[in-house]
């Protein structure tokens, strides 16, 4: 008796309590439900090491609890915040009668539900089935986008209440209202367009757009090209269908569907690949699979300007990635991306550009000479020029700002070098962007909230002096001697010079 005590006694102190805390042990279901971030079940497993677990999801598809601690009928245990470079935070599951009661919170969403004990099949029935990714390659320069693309997209204004017939509309009005024959060509749908993928697993348009292909051939018959929008995640940052696990299908239909652009966007994959390596392949995935169709498409990167990804978009068949998070219709949003958050100049060239996001102009939150800095560093900077607004009923201020010519030619000059700040002395900021025929684009940004006078030398723009000197919002040669401007509040003066 006493030595079966004793054992009771030790294999009670090996396990903790086991009463309760087996109650812990199994699979748990979460009830139904659409919402982020598509919770489905969790899994608390004991073996010798101790306890570990999984919440299983539709966004982030097995996210592993960390720090897990169990004690009596409650485990503990820290979970990603969506993203493994943001703090965890601490969920708890507490058995009581009713089942499981989980609380915790992901991103902006608090979760407070009773979860109730599921069976073996019900495990298998909601796995998150992991799709494999490439080994490592480095894709060879196809010669697109020579120049930095250019085009509208919807997300800025419409955000993904977007449909067919305001794509057909806006292509329209890109060609009456010349924006098309001044260079944007694109005309891009962002999210919002996905519907939910067919038995064979093939993705399909939601019901805002009943036939993909008679849209590009719309857009196309306007001498304009069509571009589509996706994740390498489950799911998209709107919480639509993403290409994970689908990856080649889904380029096979795009390409099929004629599009000539893909935005692929991290969302939830930013979950799942955890390393800067695996974000990396992901890309790569998509930009192999682009190639295979055999059709000229262009490939937008959008993992917000992470892990350095100017020095390897190009590797994984990119055109232009983005440098930053979501530009808003601003200034202070604005200035800060186009400013400091624009990428390394070294990276952007002939066939691969830094994009500090999509245009806000015509989007009513800037003043005039707000957006003609938005539009001038843009064009300093060599960006990619992606009108965010409803080009229908722009007014004829935001015209004569997307439409210029010689800003225009600052941002598509064949030399396709990035403008650099060379000097800033309080609000001033001088930029100086080379030209392919010799002549350098000046810039003098006032940051500031008052008019102010800026002055440049010869030597900004490389020269040791100038013989010709273009206001090039004005359109007229001044004289070559001037160096001195008053630029107003949050402007900009932009100058083509020629030197000697
Ligand atoms: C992210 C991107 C945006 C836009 C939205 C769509 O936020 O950065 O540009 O594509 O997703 O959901």
């Amino acid at each position: 008796m006493k030595r079966l005590l004793g054992l009771l006694f030790a294999v009670a102190l090996a396990i903790g309590t086991p009463a309760f805390a087996a109650e812990l042990a199994g699979i748990w279901l979460f009830p139904k439900s659409d919402e982020f971030p598509g919770l489905r079940m969790m899994r608390l497993v004991r073996a010798q090491g101790g306890w570990s677990g999984t919440v299983t999801s539709d966004w982030y598809g097995d996210i592993p609890m960390r720090a897990l601690e169990v004690d009596s009928r409650l485990a503990s245990f820290l979970i990603d915040n969506g993203n493994p470079r943001l703090p965890p935070r601490r969920w708890t599951a507490k058995v009581e009668r009713s089942g499981l009661h989980l609380i915790g919170d992901i991103w902006e969403r608090h979760i407070d539900v009773v979860m109730r004990r599921g069976s073996a099949a019900d495990a298998v029935r909601l796995a998150f089935s992991t799709a494999p990714l490439p080994a490592p390659a480095t894709l060879k320069p196809d010669g697109l986008a020579l120049t930095p693309p250019m085009g509208w997209s919807s997300w800025n204004r419409f955000a993904a209440a977007i449909d067919d017939r305001t794509v057909r509309e806006i292509a329209d009005h890109l060609v009456s209202s010349g924006l098309r024959d001044a260079g944007y060509r694109y005309v891009n749908i962002d999210d919002g367009w996905q519907g939910a993928r067919g038995p064979d697993g093939a993705i399909r348009p939601n019901a805002r757009f009943p036939d993909m292909k008679a849209l590009a051939d719309y857009v196309h018959a306007r001498g304009l090209k069509i571009g589509i929008y996706s994740s390498p995640g489950p799911k998209t940052c709107a919480g639509f269908v993403g290409s994970y696990g689908h990856v080649e299908q889904d380029a096979k239909s795009f390409a099929a569907w004629g599009f000539d652009y893909l935005k692929y966007d991290l969302c939830s994959g930013e979950g799942i690949f955890r390393t800067a390596a695996q974000v990396k392949l992901a890309y790569l995935q998509m930009g192999q699979a682009l190639r295979a169709t055999g059709r000229p498409i262009l490939y937008s990167l959008c993992q917000y300007g992470r892990d350095r990804v100017g020095t390897w978009g190009r590797d994984v068949g990119g055109h232009l990635w983005r440098t930053t998070g979501d530009i808003e219709d601003h200034y202070a949003s604005m200035a800060s991306i186009g400013f400091d958050r624009d990428g390394d100049p070294a990276d952007a060239g002939p066939g691969g550009w830094n994009d500090p996001d999509m245009l806000e102009i015509g989007n009513g939150g800037m003043t005039d000479d707000e957006y003609r800095t938005h539009i001038s560093l843009w064009a300093m900077l060599a960006a990619p020029l992606m009108l965010g607004n409803d080009v229908r009923t722009m007014s004829p201020i935001t015209l004569a700002l997307l439409e210029n010519p010689r800003v225009i030619a600052i941002d598509q000059d064949p030399l396709g070098k990035q403008g650099r700040r060379i000097r800033k002395d309080g609000d001033g900021e001088i930029w100086a962007k080379p030209l392919a025929d010799g002549s350098v684009a000046l810039a003098l940004f006032n940051r500031g909230e008052t008019e102010h006078e800026l002055s440049f030398t010869p030597e900004d723009a490389g020269f040791a002096g100038i013989t010709r000197l273009i206001d090039v919002w004005a359109g007229v040669p001044d004289n070559a001697a001037r160096r001195t401007w008053r630029v107003p509040a949050h402007g900009v003066v932009l100058l083509r010079l020629r030197g000697a």
